[in-house]
């Protein structure tokens, strides 16, 4: 399937995020000759930037099995414990939206990243009730989440590694664009590669998305080669901008400068007014923003610049 073929296997198929991929080199190649697990990591940072693709590579790169789960599917204590059992020594367990699992699901999980325990509590029925512990091969968690801070603290600190995934700049998101012309067999102008890596929002997982409906576009208009007109033909239909804004960062933005006066405007009222949810704006719509400058972040709210202003051809207010 095409979806996973995208997904590079190795770190050195893993194209940006330099910083964090060298420092992983060295902590794969330090457990491996120590023979250990590799220490549990948490990767945080909006959606899109490769935590997933990264957990299923430290895996490989370990040469343990992937297990993926995410915090709102372990609903009871019972359901991490069948996962855990399950675990061989090397094995990876990947936990998406980790920041979402109950208190009591946690509770299981300190002892096992801890000690590589899982304590059971057995003799409900019959009045004697005592846990059993048992042990665990030695295996790595991985974590995922877009909020770091939602993570309890004591979760967060049996982490031994904690990276942030950052956007890709321009450079690596061609390259990422390129490889997934190759895998997919599709004809790219450079100038096409270009476009879509500009107007993908520093992200992979989008850069992909639009990639694939380009090509439809350029299957049906241009006998399937992508050109720069057909690539800029498509991302307007598509509704990215020159900057990869979509709708629902023109509805924001808009929402700030026009509902607002430009703010600062609180979360909560600014995503009532625009009808979103507040989680998903400050989880996938403001990080981008924030990152290219377009609105700032205040105590008293959020406020669009005058950067944002210019790009949507609104007059900004003179003091
Ligand atoms: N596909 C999606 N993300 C990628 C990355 N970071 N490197 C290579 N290919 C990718």
């Amino acid at each position: 399937n095409i979806e996973a073929s995208l997904r590079p296997l190795s770190l050195d198929e893993y194209i940006g995020q330099q910083g964090l991929k060298e420092n992983l080199r060295v902590f794969i190649h330090a457990a491996k000759s120590r023979n250990e697990a590799l220490d549990h990591v948490l990767f945080y940072g909006p959606p899109g930037l490769g935590k997933t693709t990264l957990a299923n590579i430290l895996a490989n790169e370990m040469g343990g099995h992937l297990r993926t789960a995410s915090g709102p599917s372990i609903e009871k204590t019972g359901d991490l414990a069948a996962i855990l059992s399950t675990l061989e020594a090397g094995d990876v367990l990947f936990i998406d939206e980790i920041h979402r699992l109950s208190k009591q699901v946690e509770e299981v999980l300190y002892p096992a990243m801890e000690d590589y325990c899982l304590d059971i509590i057995v003799g409900k029925d019959t009045g004697s009730v005592h846990s059993i512990r048992l042990a665990l091969p030695p295996f790595t968690l991985v974590g995922a989440t877009t909020r770091a801070g939602s993570l309890s603290a004591p979760l967060r600190d049996r982490f031994g590694i904690i990276s942030q995934l950052e956007y890709y700049n321009l450079s690596d998101l061609k390259k990422i664009v390129s490889r997934t012309a190759r895998v997919m067999n599709t004809e790219c102008e450079p100038e096409a590669i270009e476009e879509i890596a500009l107007r993908s929002r520093g992200t992979p997982r989008i850069a992909n998305r639009v990639f694939r409906r380009v090509r439809d576009f350029a299957q049906v208009y241009n006998e399937g080669v992508i050109s720069l007109e057909v690539a800029k033909d498509a991302l307007d239909k598509l509704q990215f901008d020159s900057l990869g804004l979509d709708a629902v960062d023109h509805k924001y933005l808009r929402g700030i400068i026009e509902r607002f006066h430009g703010g600062p405007v609180g979360l909560e009222a600014l995503a009532n007014s625009i009808g979103e949810e507040a989680m998903t704006i400050e989880d996938v719509y403001e990080p981008y923003l924030l990152q290219i400058g377009f609105i700032n972040r205040t105590s008293r709210g959020r406020i669009a610049t005058e950067k944002a202003y210019r790009h949507l051809k609104i007059d900004y207010p003179k003091e």
